[in-house]
């Protein structure tokens, strides 16, 4: 595995596998990485001839400065758990790298329209301007024909989706399964910020989805929204920030179970000062 820091050294290594004629799949990256992460890179090395994987904690897209401080870095395990995983490249810019004009002097803006101002988008001002950046910028470097993403963060890929067509990237975008703990919480790079009983009491996050999923259609959408806020504020150490139940291409919330025929509740769960999201189908 090669690793690169530098502009110049990613974009001579793309550009080696260019020239031999081989199919490039990749994966962005804020490292701290799992087996979720590593699910994306084996269906990359699958799919494709080389598989490029990225590790940047992104500061444009945090909008809470004790997040970014406080987001777990193990760049070093992450090299090692890559290499083993059988990548081919594993990228590991600095802010200067991927911000060469400083970050106050950042200008490019996005404008996602319904799927950006929902959940996330209106939650988190001005992550998914930042989540587009990257990306876009990671694109240009990389330039890979594949590039895969988690279902955790269901509304970031209709983000990267909806980036890619806007600019007319041509790129394939891969959505991939959510991994989870054998208790089902989802894994994620901050679960390792909670304390053991703050672990515990997470699981009631999917545990609660899961309820929902099977209740489905014989419960009003109103009544099941009712149903998941209640049950996870119940847990003493948990404090849902928002739970939407919305039209899986769109983003919008649904009033009817007829309004979308794909249909997909969306959590986020405060756990202390930590943030985790979360989301299951309800309807397909
Ligand atoms: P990060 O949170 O590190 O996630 C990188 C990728 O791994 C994302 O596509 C995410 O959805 C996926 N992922 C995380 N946990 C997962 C799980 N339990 N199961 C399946 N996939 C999982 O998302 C980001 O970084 C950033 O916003 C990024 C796209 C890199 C831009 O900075």
């Amino acid at each position: 595995m090669i690793v690169c820091k530098s502009r110049e050294e990613i974009s001579a290594a793309v550009d080696k596998i260019r020239r031999q004629g081989r199919s490039l799949g990749f994966i962005p990256t804020m490292g701290a990485l799992h087996q979720g992460h590593i699910s994306l890179v084996k269906k990359s090395i699958a799919d494709n001839d080389c598989t490029a994987v990225s590790v940047f904690v992104n500061p444009t897209q945090f909008n809470n400065p004790n997040d970014l401080k406080t987001y777990p870095r193990t760049v070093d395990a992450d090299i090692a758990l890559l290499e083993q995983t059988g990548a081919d490249i594993a990228f590991i810019p600095s802010v200067e790298t991927m911000y060469p004009e400083g970050l106050e002097n950042v200008t490019e803006s996005y404008d996602f329209g319904a799927i950006g101002a929902v959940m996330e988008g209106a939650a988190r001002p001005g992550h998914f301007n930042g989540v587009g950046i990257v990306v876009h910028r990671l694109f240009d470097l990389v330039k890979p024909d594949r590039a895969y993403f988690g279902m955790k963060d269901f509304q970031q890929i209709a983000i990267i989706r909806e980036m890619v067509r806007q600019r007319n990237i041509d790129i394939e975008i891969i959505p991939c399964p959510i991994v989870r703990e054998t208790d089902g919480l989802a894994l994620s790079s901050r679960n390792t910020r909670l304390n053991p009983e703050q672990r515990n009491q997470a699981v009631q996050i999917s545990q609660t989805l899961f309820k929902a999923a099977d209740l489905g259609q014989t419960r009003s959408i109103a009544d099941l929204k009712s149903f998941v806020i209640d049950t996870v504020n119940n847990v003493p150490l948990l404090e849902v920030e928002y739970f939407e139940i919305v039209d899986g291409q769109t983003m919008q919330p649904v009033a009817n179970w007829d309004d979308a025929d794909w249909i997909v509740g969306c959590i986020t769960v405060n756990v202390g000062d930590v943030r985790l999201i979360d989301n299951i189908t309800l309807k397909q």
